[in-house]
């Protein structure tokens, strides 16, 4: 170094050098640093040979950033084009700052990740710490506190028994939903679905979870909380990729933390009435969620704290999820004419038009089943399965090593969309899913939107008894037609969403 120092100076004074020359010549011996640094397959993050041993194939990026610039809201576009161009659709290496992360386009390979027992961690971002989902399912780390977790929501949330006890709850917030699309149409001659499904989810969520009687109030506010709370997760955060957490350059911890102080003091304040409640026998039939973590046996019981993160993160998962499936489902509705009259077909053949769909019908109506499926494959919510895995050991996938520490994510729209594995993939045809009968919770990784293995969506069939419903009362009452030209423009934040909201008619039937 102090030769290097020597040499400059000297070179500074007979050459009268100015700054810029300087700055460049200096730079020049850190060339060979910078190569091995960030010239490497994957990028930065990976910059320790060590870490890749068997050559992982991925894009160099960015110095530092790594392919950060290429994350946005069509980030699953440009990693299934990346991976493609590469020859990489197995297992792609690259660097998100200093986040070291390898995707897999290829259901095989998926299926290694995600139903390994290696990959049963999730990487967690700042701010779903901050909101408390450490310590509730999606994000609590894969030990006791995790299974005993998914074992009560098994059992009294998401059983078969709960769900279909629930059909009434659907059945009510349905009309209601009707209702809002009836009055839209009188007023204004078309309707914007968005706000009446969002609105309609939350309730159905809400009441499933604090049961009927919250009020609008409390309602309103729930659903201000869940927006917020989804504004803040898909936010980007340089803490989340570099190790910089104690910095807050956007103020989205401060943000964070206001809304985390809300969410415990309202559903804290639902929790402390109900216990009153019940003490005082004042609590009549309750069949809710939160009835029943109040009343488990001692050694099951969760703390205050803990009760508050779970409650808030059913609230929060099972709104928008469904609402977007729904909307999604209707653009493409209202997009085929053909298709949406041959489901009305369906629907009048087995149900006719005196009473309405129930969930008893839904088994039999196979093509409106098959609807779903496609727009599933076409649109999965979470086309990146939302939140990734993380790798708690050194492991091998494939023929590749996975060094311990690593974020691994399945690239489930680069599956869907892979004309080796989907005929016309980009076709929107229901029709391939009444050859067979495809399964499409998590057995078979060609279409998983669910995710799969250990931290497979627990909520999937409370999701889809309440899509399937929903869709098949939508069509058996009105005739949806566009209103302006179906834009399918999308827009990945938490989930893929529908860049513009779905204006059309509705006409009753
Ligand atoms: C159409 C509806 C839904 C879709 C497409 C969906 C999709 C997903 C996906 C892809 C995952 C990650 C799975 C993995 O890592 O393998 C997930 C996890 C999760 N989902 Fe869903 N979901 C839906 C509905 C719901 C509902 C209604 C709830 C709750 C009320 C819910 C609660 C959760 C939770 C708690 C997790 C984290 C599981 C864990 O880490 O152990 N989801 N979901």
């Amino acid at each position: 170094m102090k030769i290097f120092l020597l040499v400059l100076c000297f070179v500074v004074a007979f050459y009268n050098l100015s700054l810029p020359h300087l700055l460049f010549i200096s730079l020049v011996p850190l060339f060979p640093f910078f190569v091995n640094i960030w010239l490497v397959p994957g990028g930065f993050a990976w910059r320790n040979l060590d870490l890749n041993p068997t050559k992982i194939p991925g894009p160099v990026g960015w110095p530092f950033l790594g392919i950060l610039p290429k994350m946005g809201p069509h980030a699953h576009r440009k990693l299934a084009s990346i991976a493609s161009s590469m020859g990489a659709t197995r297992l792609m290496a690259f660097s998100l700052g200093s986040t070291r992360v390898v995707i897999t386009s290829h259901p095989e390979t998926a299926k290694e990740i995600l139903c390994g027992s290696v990959f049963s961690d999730r990487p967690i971002k700042e701010s779903a710490s901050l909101l408390m989902f450490e310590r509730a399912i999606g994000f609590a780390p894969s030990g006791m506190y995790w299974r005993h977790l998914r074992r009560i929501a098994a059992n009294h949330m998401f059983s078969p028994k709960r769900v279909s006890s629930l059909e009434c709850l659907r059945q009510r917030v349905c009309d209601q939903m009707m209702e809002k699309v009836s009055n839209e149409m009188s007023v204004r001659g078309v309707v914007e679905l968005r706000g009446i499904l969002q609105k309609g989810s939350l309730r159905n969520i809400i009441e499933s979870v604090f049961g009927s009687g919250l009020g609008l109030e409390i309602e309103e506010e729930l659903g201000f909380m869940v927006k917020e709370g989804y504004e803040l997760i898909s936010e980007f955060h340089w803490g989340d990729y570099f190790p910089i957490r104690v910095l807050d350059f956007t103020g989205l911890k401060r943000r964070c933390h206001k809304l985390t102080l809300k969410v415990k003091s309202l559903v804290g304040q639902i929790v402390e009435e109900r216990k009153r409640d019940s003490t005082k026998g004042t609590n009549n039939g309750p069949n809710d969620f939160l009835s029943v973590l109040l009343s488990l046996p001692e050694e099951d019981q969760l703390t205050h704290a803990d009760m508050v993160a779970v409650l808030w993160e059913m609230i929060f998962r099972g709104t928008d999820t469904v609402a977007i499936l729904v909307e999604w489902i209707m653009a493409r509705m209202v997009l085929h004419q053909d298709i949406q009259a041959k489901a009305q077909h369906e629907i009048e053949e087995l149900v006719g038009g005196h009473r309405v769909v129930q969930d008893s019908d839904i088994p039999n109506l196979s093509y409106v089943q098959a609807i779903i499926k496609e727009v599933l494959r076409l649109h999965p919510p979470g086309p990146l399965l939302s939140w990734a895995r993380l790798s708690t050991h050194d492991v091998q996938v494939g023929k590749f090593f996975v060094p311990a520490g690593t974020t691994a994510m399945v690239n489930m729209w680069a599956i869907t969309h892979d004309p080796s594995i989907w005929k016309n993939p980009w076709d929107f045809k229901p029709e391939r899913f009444m050859e067979e009968d495809f399964p499409i919770l998590g057995s078979d990784l060609r279409l998983a939107p669910f995710g799969s293995g250990r931290r497979v969506c627990p909520g999937k069939s409370l999701g889809l008894a309440t899509v399937s419903l929903w869709l098949a009362r939508l069509l058996q009452r009105y005739k949806w037609l566009p209103s302006t030209k179906v834009d399918l423009s999308e827009c990945l934040k938490l989930s893929l969403e529908l860049k513009r909201p779905l204006t059309c008619h509705a006409v009753v039937r």
